[in-house]
């Protein structure tokens, strides 16, 4: 197997790809033939297509301000991050994971490296439709393969690996389950990720920095070509070994039920609360679209204090109300209000998936499902 690197002249906003990439084959006597794989990395395609943005033209907004402080981030790339993911899953000083159409990226894929100043390369928008078309305008009648790459981390380790995040013309995993290991043993589990590894191969030639090689062509690689198009597979969360171990515990609220949060707030205002000063209020949003809301009720008895959460449980029931999507806290606190363990146990008797929003007055919020803040619970279901 050949790795044969293509190196281009610098690739600009607004360049046509292909016309740069057979510019620079001609230039160092190179021709795409049958069974060749492109594989082109993931910032040169979207410079290309003019996915760079000036972060002066950025404006933070509140979320993006409060992010940026909690992750050490410039608040207008926070801001980028935010409108480019689906889900912010967490983050430490610098890097907040993210998912956008099931993958993982680090900040939404968004790089500042191989920018201009001041300016950061967002992700392709697309970039199995633009695997496709590179292939559809370079193939010219050649069986070949197109593979836009990218480098990862893997969790606790150091050092960028090979990752496709498009493919076309091959399958891009390879299912080796059926297959005999060397003492004949069927093969239960194991996939291979073909065009991973390939990125893998690329970006020894390709490497990370100036180097201006953008694509390089994999010759006589054992993999057959075909006219596959489909996206990379990927595995939902929950399934995944990592993110199912990991993914547990309140995460950063960003955006869907700000009308809940403000029905809870302006439920605080009617709380009951003489004896602590403490004013919580709650918004349960019932699947059928109501929405039920209360304040804590406290008494000079300590003991038979209501929370605002099982006083809004209490009047969505007694409304006939038994399944919920959703419910928001707020109160007058330093931290978004957590619900108390009684809560907890009374709102799971509903649903383990009710979606939990944790906030305080000043805006901070989190959120979780009853099942990462209530793990292991006693419910119905023990009692059978
Ligand atoms: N409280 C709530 O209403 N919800 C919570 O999630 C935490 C605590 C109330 C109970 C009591 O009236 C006051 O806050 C102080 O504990």
């Amino acid at each position: 197997m050949q790795v044969l690197g293509i190196k281009t002249d610098l690739i600009s906003p607004g360049d046509d790809l292909v016309k740069s990439l057979d510019k620079a084959m001609a230039g160092s006597g190179l021709a795409l033939q049958d069974g060749d794989i492109l594989v082109v990395s993931e910032s040169t395609v979207a410079t290309a297509e003019g996915r760079v943005v000036a972060l002066h033209d950025v404006t933070a907004s509140p979320l993006a301000l409060s992010m940026a402080a909690k992750y050490s981030k410039d608040p207008r790339e926070m801001e980028l991050i935010l409108q480019e993911s689906d889900e912010i899953m967490g983050g430490i000083p610098g890097v907040v994971l993210t998912l956008r159409g099931g993958f993982l990226y680090p900040n939404a894929g968004i790089d500042n490296s191989n920018a201009p100043p001041g300016h950061v390369v967002l992700f392709p928008a697309d970039a199995q439709k633009s695997a496709f078309e590179i292939r559809e305008r370079m193939a010219r009648g050649r069986k070949i393969a197109v593979i836009i790459g990218d480098s990862r981390t893997h969790p606790l380790r150091l050092g960028c690996v090979g990752v496709a995040l498009a493919c076309v013309g091959m399958e891009p995993v390879e299912d080796a389950r059926g297959q005999k290991d060397l003492f004949g043993r069927e093969l239960k589990i194991t996939r291979k990720a073909v065009a991973d590894n390939l990125v893998s191969a690329a970006q020894i030639v390709m490497g990370e920095g100036d180097e201006g090689i953008p694509a390089v062509i994999i010759r006589d690689a054992p993999v057959s070509i075909s006219e596959v198009h489909c996206a990379i597979p990927t595995i939902p969360p929950q399934e995944c070994m990592y993110i199912g171990a990991l993914r547990s515990g309140p995460r950063p609220y960003t955006g869907g039920y700000d009308q809940l949060i403000e029905q809870a707030a302006q439920a605080a205002k009617d709380a009951y609360a003489p004896y602590s000063g403490f004013l919580v209020g709650a918004a349960l949003l019932s699947r059928s679209g109501k929405i039920y809301t209360a304040g804590n009720i406290e008494n000079a008895a300590s003991g038979a204090d209501i929370c605002a959460e099982r006083a809004a449980l209490a009047r969505a029931i007694a409304s006939g109300e038994k399944e919920f999507e959703a419910i928001a806290i707020v109160g007058n606190a330093v931290e978004p209000v957590s619900p108390c363990g009684i809560c907890r146990q009374s709102l799971i008797e509903f649903g383990e998936d009710i979606i939990v929003i944790m906030a305080n007055a000043k805006g901070d919020a989190m959120t979780a499902t009853l099942a990462d803040l209530l793990p292991k619970a006693f419910t119905g279901k023990c009692l059978r």
